[in-house]
């Protein structure tokens, strides 16, 4: 079975590597899917989150890299996959994932969401809370994989 993880990854965090790991385990097949969305401003262009996913899943066999933009819905269907991952840290993020579920199923019914629950150590981290860290210098150790580190610090420094 194939699976889609689709996000922003701006940037990926140890949070979302270790869905990834877990979604690869499950599934034959996982494509980790970056938006590419131009009207949304984000700190690194859709190649270079596709390039850190790249780096940081490279022992990862089933699992590749690909950016998309317009509707996931849409995507699953041309890569032919059938489950939607995504991560579930509290009940504000099941809320808004329930919501996303139901329009994407209505969309595509052939894709299922399956949800995935964030490790006890991730539940407070996001990329919009490692990009406020990073405006301020604070360390962003602990929160995303080590090699994407210096990409991150390089552009706050600018
Ligand atoms: O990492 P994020 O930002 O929480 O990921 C959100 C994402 C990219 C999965 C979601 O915004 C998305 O699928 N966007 C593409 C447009 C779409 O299909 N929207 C779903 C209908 S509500």
């Amino acid at each position: 079975m194939k699976a889609i993880y689709a996000g922003s990854f701006d940037p990926v965090t140890l949070g979302h590597l270790d869905l990834i790991r877990r979604a690869s385990f499950l599934f034959d097949e996982v494509v980790v899917a970056v938006l590419n969305n131009p009207n949304k401003h984000c700190l690194f262009d859709a190649e270079e989150r596709k390039h850190h996913l790249e780096l940081v899943t490279k022992d990862l066999e089933n699992v590749s890299v690909a950016t998309f933009s317009g509707l996931l819905a849409e995507f699953a269907a041309q890569i032919g996959a059938t489950v939607a991952i995504r991560g579930l840290r509290n009940v504000v993020d099941f809320a808004s994932e329930y919501q996303m579920h139901v329009i994407n199923h209505q969309l595509n019914p052939q894709i299922e969401t399956v949800f995935l629950a964030a490790d006890r150590e991730h539940i407070a981290l996001s990329s919009t809370n490692v990009k406020e860290v990073a405006t301020f210098g604070g360390s962003i150790h602990g929160m995303v994989p080590e090699e994407i580190e210096p990409f991150i610090i390089e552009k706050y420094k600018k």
